[in-house]
């Protein structure tokens, strides 16, 4: 089922919302932002800019990035078909069959569909190398050195027609590989509009720190959308979609009040449960102020001119 127009939140109901938790939470919040964050810029800038195009912070999103190291990037992981504790994926079995692996490329929006070994995939296009920061839903961050393929090449390469709006991904589902494939009751499925999987950030990533993904980092292969928040990471994928309706996001079908579709990184939207103006570094003391599209405004904000309320929810 589609998502439905009438799903989407109002624009004045948003705002009025927006409003009313920025009061409550500002008292609650503000102790959290370090001194550095310019609380009196940022309230100018609420005054006189459109929301989409504040707290860009140049100074802090050109600061250096130091990657996690492997053992944390590979330790600490997000993969429920494995269990759901954080150490459960790496330490399960290694019972993912990786090779061979094939990916189904098709749908309405296709003219060239076809289903491709991972091998023939890897060779047809350039391998690149991209140090991303990563935020997950839930507060918490690390900087990961990816090895992949540019999305747009593979989408490229299936011909796209003018039914091509979306793009959606279908993750592997085999209990005899998964000890708990069946968490979601179905596979682990995700979605991109056609400009967001064609933006030059979105990968398709099939190492890490130039080794080859290990089953819990999503092994074969897996998306990677720096911006977004790090459950549209889908791993493990077999099928890509170009479809014409929005697809629907396994996290949404969870829990439709607190995951949304776009999934944008937000620090001025939090989580229905917990704030996202701050994010805790995976192996470091303390919190950092977390960035409008983790970083990334200069290259995706275009995206979303007068999206506000898609940067979290649809
Ligand atoms: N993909 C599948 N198939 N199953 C999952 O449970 N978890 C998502 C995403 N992709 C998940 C998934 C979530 S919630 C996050 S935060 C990231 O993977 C975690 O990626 P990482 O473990 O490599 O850091």
């Amino acid at each position: 089922m589609p998502v439905n127009s009438s799903e989407i939140t109002p624009e004045k109901v948003y705002k009025k919302r927006r409003s009313l938790i920025a009061a409550g939470l500002g008292v609650l919040a503000l102790p959290l932002l370090d001194r550095g964050y310019g609380l009196l810029q940022q309230k100018q800038e609420e005054k006189n800019l459109p929301f989409a195009r504040v707290a860009l912070e140049p100074s802090r999103q050109n600061q250096p990035l130091e990657p996690t190291p492997y053992e944390t990037v590979t330790g600490y992981n997000n993969y429920y078909e494995f269990g759901y504790n954080k150490d459960d994926p790496a330490k399960a079995d290694k019972s993912l069959i990786t090779s061979p692996w094939s990916v189904e490329i098709g749908g309405e929006g296709a003219d060239k569909p076809g289903i491709y070994d991972i091998e023939e995939i890897k060779g047809e296009h350039a391998i690149e190398n991209h140090l991303y920061r990563f935020r997950c839903v839930e507060a918490w961050s690390m900087v990961i050195p990816w090895n992949g393929i540019k999305l747009a090449e593979v989408i490229k390469a299936a011909a796209p027609n003018s039914k091509a709006k979306f793009v959606r991904f279908t993750t592997l589902n085999d209990p005899q590989q998964m000890p708990n494939a069946d968490w979601a009751g179905g596979p682990y499925v995700e979605g991109l509009t056609i400009d967001e999987a064609m933006n030059p950030l979105t990968l398709l990533a099939t190492g890490i720190y130039d080794k080859p993904l290990e089953q819990q980092n999503g092994a074969p292969i897996r998306l990677v959308v720096p911006w977004k928040y790090g459950f549209k990471y889908a791993k493990s994928i077999v099928k890509i979609e170009l479809v014409e309706q929005m697809p629907q996001n396994t996290w949404w079908l969870q829990n439709k009040r607190e995951y949304g579709f776009y999934a944008n990184v937000n620090p001025r939207f939090d989580h229905p449960r917990w704030t996202q103006a701050t994010e805790r570094i995976i192996g470091k003391l303390g919190r950092k102020p977390t960035l409008l599209y983790n970083g990334y405004a200069e290259e995706v904000a275009h995206m979303y001119p007068d999206l506000d309320n898609r940067l979290y929810f649809y």
